[in-house]
């Protein structure tokens, strides 16, 4: 199932993301790449230097647009300013899906600028579904939602991070960027295990997976994007290409980022992941029973709403 319809029906292979320490080398050497990945909110701007470089970019890779501040989880109304930039970017970068985290990290009109855990709770996944759908709407391209590393949980919570990524993700009928090195810090931070968090997410709506380093510190992990990407996170992900089929991957690397060459051969580990699932295919098949299920889920819970 590697494509599907929250990535737009396209199979995107293996990217990186566009880092300033980069752009020279990208422009003058031209390499072959599948894909790039772009901070949105580094882009949503009038003019100047950052649109020239990405409309050159634009003029020879493929682009994807990932946020940072959509804030899903917050309480407070969407910023309408916000989404007209990011609609006026996507335009312009003609990307098949929007991605964001799940996550909130406003509070009155006020910005933390960090990805704050979620209570897991009902009331949290109906406010945060409905804020996903009407971001969806407005947009008017498939909006795909990525679960966040965290360090704190709440007691409120109700339910797993797990269950209430799969609630908000099915109720607001998004795609679900599958972050397995969040999963593998997560996992550390409070003390669960990863592969039970993975076998449990929706791999029919899995559009793209982010791989990633991070930091072992004494008494936590800390995702720090700054390094190789880890054995137990290249497990999990092995693990995620098995449930979804070949699925678009990039790699994050955000701090003491070395050369070009490098970050781009870490990223390309994947292939030899995704080549294997490709001949192996038979995940296509679990996809498409999971999507069955998914619908006749859907079907049951408007059948009981109706006898209701
Ligand atoms: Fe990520």
């Amino acid at each position: 199932m590697p494509a599907n319809r929250f990535n737009g029906f396209s199979d995107y292979g293996v990217g990186i993301g566009l880092r300033i320490p980069h752009y020279q080398h990208i422009l003058s050497r031209k390499p072959v790449v599948d894909w790039f990945e772009i901070i949105s909110e580094n882009y949503m701007v009038d003019g100047g230097r950052p649109l020239e470089i990405l409309d050159q970019i634009l003029e020879q890779y493929r682009v994807v647009q990932h946020g940072v501040s959509m804030y899903f989880g917050s309480a407070d109304p969407l910023n309408r300013e916000h989404l007209k930039r990011l609609k006026n970017l996507a335009r312009r970068t003609g990307t098949r899906w929007l991605s964001d985290h799940l996550c909130w990290g406003s509070v009155d009109g006020r910005y933390t600028h960090d990805l704050l855990p979620m209570p897991y709770t009902w009331e949290a996944v109906e406010v945060t579904a409905q804020k996903i759908r009407q971001v969806q709407d407005f947009v008017e391209v498939p909006v795909v939602v990525e679960n966040v590393s965290s360090y704190a949980e709440f007691h409120v919570s109700e339910m797993t991070e797990w269950e209430f990524l799969t609630e908000v993700i099915e109720r607001a009928d998004c795609g679900m960027l599958l972050d397995v090195n969040n999963i593998y810090v997560s996992s550390k931070n409070h003390s669960f295990d990863p592969f039970t968090y993975l076998n449990f997410v929706p791999a029919h709506r899995v559009a793209q997976i982010h791989i990633a380093g991070h930091s072992k510190f004494e008494k936590y992990i800390l995702d720090t994007h700054d390094h190789p990407v880890l054995p137990a996170v290249w497990r999990l992900y092995a693990r995620a290409i098995e449930r979804c089929g070949p699925t678009a991957t990039l790699l994050e690397w955000d701090d003491n980022i070395p050369s070009f060459e490098e970050v781009h051969a870490e990223a390309l580990k994947a292939t030899k992941f995704l080549k294997a699932a490709a001949q192996a295919a038979p995940e296509s098949a679990v996809s498409a029973m999971e999507a069955t299920a998914a619908t006749l889920r859907e079907q049951v819970k408007a059948e009981s709403g109706a006898a209701r």
